[in-house]
């Protein structure tokens, strides 16, 4: 196991290392759930560190940390919705100002909402909330979509096509 440390600022480079490490898990569930505590340590600022699954018919609530969240989303809904449907990155500065923001945590203010993108698919979505407005930064945003190209990686690797359940 390796050794995750608590930072007090972000640091890139050890965050991708980290996550590629827990990616080893073949285990999906397993994995996630590590990931979504690594994104917790790494951004202790967040509320909410976590993930969305894209499920038969709705993104279904991953392992995460942070208070009870909604179990499903649908595909055109919210910012894990747009995420989902855009298969871009959604960084929101205000989450008042983002028309249909779903408040799963009213102390959320800013949100980065990151696809996993398979073969043309959105499989996952990275959701990441903050208690302050204009929390994520480009630099994060980039972190996370090279962190969303590892979970890429790891679900072709280890075949999680038939656990995680695509529409
Ligand atoms: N805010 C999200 C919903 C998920 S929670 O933030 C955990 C949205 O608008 O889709």
């Amino acid at each position: 196991m390796i050794e995750i440390t608590r930072k007090t600022t972000f640091d890139k480079t050890l965050f991708l290392q980290q996550a590629k490490a827990l990616l080893e898990e073949k285990n999906y569930l397993a994995a996630l759930s590590n990931l979504a505590s690594l994104f917790k340590l790494t951004l202790p600022a967040c509320n909410w560190t976590g993930f969305y699954l894209a499920q038969h018919d709705a993104l279904t609530l991953g392992p995460f940390q942070g208070l009870p969240a909604c179990t499903l989303i649908p595909f055109d809904k919210g910012v894990c919705g747009k995420t989902y449907r855009s298969k871009t990155a959604q960084r929101v500065d205000d989450v008042h100002q983002f028309p249909g923001h779903i408040a799963c945590d009213s102390a959320s203010e800013s949100e980065l909402c990151v696809p996993v993108v398979v073969d043309g698919q959105c499989v996952l979505i990275i959701d990441l909330d903050a208690p302050e407005k204009n929390f994520f930064t480009s630099e994060m945003e980039e972190a996370f979509v090279q962190c969303a190209r590892l979970i890429e990686q790891a679900y072709r690797a280890h075949d999680w096509s038939r656990a995680v359940l695509v529409q």
